[in-house]
């Protein structure tokens, strides 16, 4: 069968042969682009503001912020001066120290990233938080890794339990009417009198950067630590992968509650001195649309189950935009259909370029360049500097075509550093001491493109959302009339899995939409949203090992239609 591929589009783009450069590659020589590989001294918050600041992008626009009451822009001056007073805001109202963690909770808005980056002048290690969280996930991230210090809104308020936390020393509250105590800061409030000045914080290059929870197939999500050595990898696929040019108007639609959001939503952009636009507000096609064309946009950063809810908008629509400055598209966090690739083509005239990475690899790792030919429904070849290759269970690697596990060799740059508090956890991603296995089962071809096939464990991927089946089934077990519950991804055409649970219920509960309903709010409630069930199905029992482990696999083979494969360990 011959592959389709649709070809290169000519035109100056950093990364002119990707054969030239993956073969002499040498990551050392990105270092001398920043301050640091001269004076040792390193914070993030410098290198994507500060330094910029201090040359000729110093009024050069670095965040377009719009949502439906504002619309603002900061330039890299100013950006350098809010931040500067957040971390003075933060510094005087608190007793936080270098290395310590504090939360960001809220909707976007410029604040959000003056917060974010005045905390890590302060050499604070950041964990951002999905404003869709609720309690029970607060706790569990809040707790786990001892926070000190949460920047929240009014109306997040309440969901983050503060009597349970009691390391939780400082809220800091952006919004009105705020109380203060000694733990409550309104934070606007000082922010309005504080200084443009501030010493910031020096650190080193293995320092603590931000902290993502994520979630796997087992256990409670796992807090998954980058260092300040990540941007070496995230402005070199600044250049080569986002391609962005000095004059570029760049948008990342991502929410920084996820990895995307914080590294390519304003590291690998500010670090290479690229004007920024961050949307507020929910998805609308009409927004989204209206966004490219008001401010111009000519990279743009998005994720397949928005591609394909565009798509689901209809062409039309399109065509009321003005989106010609648009050169160059990119796709992350879920198979991209070679469907929604070729709809690209059509209606943008632009393709759309797939990359692969994780909340582990801190950045881009496989990828389609701008100046290499795609075939649609491949994640590309790995970024040059990096060994990305397919291997058996043994660590062995695997011949092209291969299916195995997608394994990248231990050491990039962007590489975490620790999973919070469980080392053990940590040391069970690398085999051999050689691959880091990420989970995923792909195989190369014979001209070294990578083509995902899906999990090689039970994690959900629901509208680019990685959900761990085990955090669902213990919050529904958690409701009073749920006896048992297995929980699995159920393949969706716009989100690509939705998530779908099986419950048998206890003694004097009876099936009914009533309860179906009252089980999904829980779940809600206590996790987040897109956590909850879309569907939930009654059993008598559920499929177990001898052990007591709900056989997910069972499930999904019952859901599907396939054979249930060896059930020689399910118990009678
Ligand atoms: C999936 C996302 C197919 C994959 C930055 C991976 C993808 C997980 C792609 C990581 C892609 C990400 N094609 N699958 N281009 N990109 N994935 O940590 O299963 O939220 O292991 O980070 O998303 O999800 P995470």
């Amino acid at each position: 069968m011959k592959v389709e591929t649709i070809a290169a589009v000519p035109g100056e783009h950093n990364l002119h042969n990707y054969e030239d450069v993956s073969s002499d590659f040498n990551w050392a020589d990105v270092e001398k682009e920043f301050s640091w590989s001269a004076t040792g001294k390193v914070n993030m918050a410098y290198e994507a503001i500060d330094r910029h600041a201090e040359s000729d992008r110093k009024n050069k626009v670095a965040l377009y912020y719009k949502d439906a009451n504002r619309h603002e822009a900061y330039t890299f001056y100013e950006m350098k001066r809010m931040t500067n007073r957040a971390a003075n805001v933060m510094k005087a109202h608190s007793d936080l120290e270098k290395g310590d963690r504090a939360f960001i909770f809220m909707p976007r808005s410029p604040e959000l990233y003056f917060a974010m980056f005045g905390a890590l002048k302060m050499g604070l290690i950041v964990g951002p938080l999905f404003e869709a969280f609720m309690e029970g996930a607060i706790y569990d991230r809040l707790d786990d890794s001892d926070a000190k210090a949460i920047i929240t809104t009014p109306e997040l308020l309440p969901r983050i339990p503060v009597d349970r936390l009691p390391n939780l020393k400082t809220v800091f509250i952006v919004g009105e009417g705020v109380e203060e105590d000694n733990r409550m800061v309104d934070f606007m409030k000082h922010l309005e009198g504080a200084s443009d000045k501030f010493e910031m914080e020096w650190l080193d290059k293995e320092d603590g950067l931000v902290l993502h929870y994520t979630s796997g197939s087992t256990g409670k999500p796992k807090g998954v630590l980058h260092a300040q050595y990540a941007m070496v990898q995230q402005l070199q696929t600044a250049k080569w992968v986002l391609d962005l040019k000095e004059q570029d108007i760049y948008w990342c639609t991502a929410d920084p509650g996820w990895v995307t959001g914080t590294a390519y939503g304003v590291f690998a952009p500010w670090l290479s001195g690229t004007t920024t636009v961050i949307l507020g507000g929910r998805f609308s096609p009409d927004a989204w649309y209206k966004a490219i064309e008001d401010f111009g946009v000519t990279v743009w950063y998005s994720a397949p189950t928005a591609f394909r809810m565009l798509m689901g908008a209809g062409d039309a629509l399109v065509k009321e935009y003005d989106l010609s400055t648009l050169r160059h598209v990119l796709s992350v966090g879920e198979p991209l259909n070679p469907e929604v690739v070729r709809w690209g083509v059509q209606v943008f005239g632009k393709r759309i370029h797939d990359t692969w990475w994780m909340t582990e690899t801190g950045a881009q790792t496989i990828c389609n360049y701008p100046s290499m030919d795609i075939k649609p429904g491949s994640m590309g070849k790995p970024v040059p500097g990096i060994k990305v290759a397919i291997v058996d269970d043994q660590g062995n690697e695997l011949p092209p075509n291969q299916m195995g596990n997608l394994a990248i060799e231990k050491g990039w740059p962007s590489m975490m550093r620790q999973i919070w508090n469980n080392p053990a956890k940590y040391e069970s991603y690398f085999m051999n001491d050689k691959w880091y296995v990420s989970g995923d089962s792909a195989y190369m071809d014979e001209e070294g493109y990578f083509w995902f096939q899906g999990r090689v464990d039970d994690v959900i991927m629901t509208s680019g959302e990685r959900v761990g089946p085990f955090e669902v089934e213990s919050k529904l077990l958690e409701h009073p009339a749920v006896a048992e519950a297995g929980v699995i991804g159920k393949p969706d055409p716009v989100r690509g899995e939705v998530i779908k649970a099986f419950v048998a219920l206890n003694e004097g509960y009876e099936p009914s939409e009533e309860l179906v309903q009252d089980i999904q709010q829980f779940v809600k409630k206590g996790l987040a949203a897109h956590a909850a069930p879309k569907e939930i199905e009654f059993k008598d029992k559920l499929p177990k090992t001898r052990s007591g482990k709900i056989m997910r696999r069972v499930l999904k083979a019952w859901e599907l239609d396939l054979p249930t494969g060896d059930l020689s360990t399910m118990e009678d």
